[in-house]
């Protein structure tokens, strides 16, 4: 698509300006969504439209809210969408995290449905959408909607750019039709979303729950053999592009080499050097399994006691939408469950679980990948989980192991990883003694071939397909040539 005019929305932007003690220092933020496609839209260029969050925003931008990033070899222009702290209220915190989040990940959490945070939602995607309209320069732009954050804008875009080529990225699970019926606003998200020319979700099961759930709730014709909607005469593709991350990682750049980095961390939180290391990384997010995994930890040393003195997990947990409820719940949870283990096992210097509730940078990520025997990924539910692709990206010594959830969309695709169900603890206890307990050939087998599969379907490859799809389309529609 040599021509097309490329417009990127999230709601979470890419670089955040924050104000540290009268300093503007820029910070990136701990999201997959950003981190797959930051890289694609500094190869595009063009334009990423995102809630301006940070506390330096607004002084960074021009007077037409733009910004040029990355900051340090400027590729494309960042606009960024003033919310008053209602409407961040009503439609971050409210709608789209204690409401679709919850819907949408199995992990037991109660949504709340509240029509005041649906009036807002409304509202916010309505300011993204006359945003939209406002930068397109041509008629017929390439819309690259990102997230639940913006069900509606696809429609709302549709109704000014009728000849858009609207692609949306649902970057998380896809309930089922039972499930998706306790929305309040179930048929305005299907309609909204059914604007899209392409809709993607990570995987085929996804894509089949939402076939269902329009099966159910909207009148229009649904091809299941083309996989499309139709309604009126407008037809959605509706297609599984498991994300990825970029080939090689940009964070392996300037890293000593494995042992550089095993000593720096084991120096850093001061291991002896008989100590294997695990590495869990995430949000601090209920849908990551964090106490289950500590649990887990908890069944190694009671089984194996062998392990008692010689294990650690090292856990870093980014601060994430932390003034809801169930969050704060998680990590007093994670927290106590932790210190109790510690409490049980811990001795001389020694203690099995290290808890770092704190955000880390792409490279002080890439070292403890490094430095670590074995990364856990136990999330109860995910849609892909980018934090499994990047541990293998950052092993170019074809080792370590990888645990991961069955729950998790990157479990249809590393299929050489120690692959647990998240609720089972025991079973959780035994994957890692498996993994400790792994022959150095064994691990790199499964090492070597994870690899493969992530440098082949990398970021570029997820992009170039969806890209494809739209091309197709806007050949159809006599758009390109
Ligand atoms: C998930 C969502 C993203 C979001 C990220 C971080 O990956 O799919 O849309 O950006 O979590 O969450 P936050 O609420 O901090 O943006």
């Amino acid at each position: 698509l040599p021509d097309a005019e490329v417009i990127v929305v999230s709601n979470r932007e890419p670089y955040i300006h924050n104000d540290v003690d009268g300093e503007i220092r820029i910070q990136r933020p701990a999201s997959g969504l950003v981190t797959a496609l930051e890289p694609i839209t500094r190869a595009c260029g063009g334009i990423w439209i995102a809630h301006g969050s940070g506390s330096a925003d607004r002084r960074s931008v021009d007077e037409k809210d733009h910004v040029a990033v990355p900051p340090d070899a400027p590729s494309y222009v960042l606009r960024r969408i003033w919310l008053t702290d209602e409407e961040v209220e009503g439609y971050y915190f409210g709608l789209a995290n204690e409401g679709l989040w919850p819907l949408c990940h199995i992990a037991f959490i109660r949504p709340a449905f509240r029509a005041a945070d649906w009036q807002h939602y409304v509202a916010v995607n309505r300011k993204f959408a006359d945003a939209i309209v406002a930068e397109a320069k041509s008629p017929n732009p390439l819309v690259l909607v990102q997230d639940y954050h913006f069900a509606l804008v696809p429609k709302m875009v549709r109704e000014s750019l009728p000849d858009a080529t609207i692609i949306t990225f649902w970057h998380i699970p896809w309930p089922n039709p039972e499930m998706f019926s306790i929305c309040p606003w179930r048929e305005e998200i299907l309609s909204g979303l059914l604007s899209s020319s392409i809709l993607g979700f990570h995987t085929q099961f996804h894509c089949i729950n939402f076939l269902d759930s329009v099966d159910r709730f909207l009148e229009c014709h649904i091809d299941r053999e083309h996989s499309t909607v139709t309604t009126g005469a407008s037809t959605t593709l509706i297609r599984p592009y498991p994300i990825s991350i970029e080939w090689p990682a940009a964070a392996l750049a300037g890293q000593p080499d494995i042992a550089g980095c095993r000593k720096a961390v084991y120096a850093k939180f001061n291991l002896s050097e008989d100590i294997r290391l695990a590495i869990g990384v995430e949000r601090f997010d209920y849908t990551k399994g964090i106490p289950d995994r500590f649990r887990a930890v908890e069944s190694l040393l009671e089984n194996h006691p062998e392990w008692i003195g010689r294990f650690c997990l090292l856990q870093i947990a980014a601060p994430s939408r932390a003034q809801l409820a169930a969050y704060q719940a998680v990590q007093v949870e994670a927290q106590d469950v932790a210190r109790a283990i510690n409490d049980r096992f811990g001795r001389d210097g020694w203690q099995p679980i290290i808890l770092i509730a704190r955000h880390h940078d792409a490279a002080e990520i890439c070292t403890l990948f490094r430095a670590a025997d074995l990364c856990v990924v136990t999330s109860l539910h995910d849609g892909m989980n980018l934090v499994a692709k990047e541990f293998v990206a950052a092993r170019d010594d074809d080792d370590g192991v990888l645990i991961l959830s069955t729950f998790a969309g990157a479990s249809r695709e590393l299929l050489e990883a120690l692959i647990v169900n998240p609720y089972d603890i025991r079973g959780m206890g035994e994957a890692i003694h498996q993994g400790l307990s792994m022959s150095s050939d064994q691990r790199r087998d499964r090492m070597r071939l994870m690899r493969e599969m992530v440098a082949e379907y990398n970021i570029y490859f997820w992009a170039g397909r969806m890209l494809m799809d739209a091309a197709r389309i806007r050949k159809r529609q006599g758009i390109e040539k």
